[in-house]
């Protein structure tokens, strides 16, 4: 007996590993490891969520298919018909679920690298394949390389990631534009939107949520991951046209946003300005990393709109950095993959995490 072809000559998707793991292979207290390498929120939820659980009762119950409390909250606050939303298990479950409802087996799905690694993953676990355009050195769009893939091929989706991971670059109007103008279904992933430039707002302009009900191929993902520190919750949502709402619940889970993840979403929405203080603070040393990590001989940042930074290393390995840090409780994210091999991406921590980071890299490099 075996697994199926296309499972068995996938390439599997490397996950961030959790802190008391990594403390137990270095030897060392959990309270000592500097993680800066999955883009988690540094300051945690919002004490309302802490609150929200501690109270939560019915855990012996399945959860409501329909998230209904939390999707009229989603759609109060950021102005979007109910109907049109949808929960998930982090934006991730999201992904999935849209490839399968929408791919059929053989279908074009473009993505532009380098970026996020669940497009590509869940592709090729659904039956597409993926066509990998490459991003300018600059991490803008090819726009003509895009076009011509899309007349030759016929892509059912093309995703796009605003501010993208890695790098943390924000689509320009122009690139959206030439987006939405194209015969494709485009999946706007805007996990970071809240780390946008204007402080204090949690990306509210830059967003382009609202757009999706006047538009038939636009689907805009969110999470709670990262601005609301619910990680480990695992909740997410996404507006989604209301052509596709019909096929969406009929492929998903039943039950598959937890109690827990949605009393924690609300009360996060509840606690908007506590959260975007955090997100203001992060902002702050978004700015201090940067310059510190520029006077750091061989490491490039490049700008970011997001909550981490992407740096190119020249004269000594990425992957050595990544490696050297490591033992010495510092944690970043460095890819196998060709197109950023000389590359880290460092999340943004507390002032705390930025020091010691910046000691350790300066003994290295
Ligand atoms: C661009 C992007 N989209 C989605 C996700 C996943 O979000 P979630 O934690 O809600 O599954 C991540 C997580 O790192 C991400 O970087």
């Amino acid at each position: 007996m075996k697994a199926g072809k296309r499972i068995t000559d996938m390439a599997a998707y490397t996950p961030i590993e959790p802190v008391n793991i990594l403390a137990t292979r270095l030897g060392i207290p959990a309270n000592q490891i500097t993680k800066l390498d999955a883009n988690e929120n540094p300051y945690g939820p919002s004490p309302l969520v802490r609150q929200a659980l501690a109270e939560l009762d019915s855990i012996n119950i399945y959860p409501d298919p329909e998230s209904r409390v939390l999707r009229s909250r989603l759609s109060e606050v950021y102005d979007v018909p109910f109907e049109n939303i949808l929960t998930g298990s982090g934006a991730d479950e999201l992904i999935d679920l849209l490839v399968r409802v929408v791919v059929e087996p053989g279908d074009r799905v473009i993505n532009c690298v380098p970026t996020f690694g669940m497009y590509d993953f869940d592709t090729a676990l659904n039956f597409g394949v993926c066509l990998n355009i490459p991003r300018r050195s600059n991490f803008s769009l090819d726009m003509k390389a895009i076009e011509k893939a899309v007349k030759k091929e016929q892509p059912g989706i093309i995703f796009a990631c605003s501010p993208n991971n890695p790098d943390g670059r924000r689509l320009t109007g122009e690139e959206t534009d030439f987006l939405l103008s194209l015969p494709a279904l485009i999946v706007l992933d805007e996990a970071y939107i809240e780390f946008t430039q204007q402080n204090g707002d949690l990306g509210v302009n830059n967003s382009l949520i609202r757009q999706v009900t006047v538009r038939d191929n636009l689907i805009v993902l969110r999470t709670f991951s990262k601005w609301a520190g619910l990680a480990g919750l695992r909740i997410g949502f996404g507006v989604f046209p209301t052509w596709l709402m019909d096929s969406l619940w009929k492929a998903k889970q039943p039950y598959n946003v937890n109690v827990a993840a949605s009393a924690a979403a609300c009360a996060s929405l509840q606690d908007r300005d506590y959260l975007a203080d955090n997100v203001s603070k992060i902002q702050a040393e978004r700015s201090r990393l940067y310059q510190k990590l520029l006077a750091i001989p061989g490491i490039t940042p490049f700008p970011s709109q997001s909550n981490f930074i992407l740096c190119k290393v020249d004269g000594k390995s990425a992957r050595d950095v990544k490696t050297e840090l490591a033992a010495k409780g510092v944690f970043i994210r460095h890819y196998e993959n060709a197109l950023l091999r000389d590359y880290i991406r460092i999340s943004v921590g507390r002032p705390g995490d930025t020091d010691i980071l910046i000691r350790q890299l300066e003994e290295l490099l």
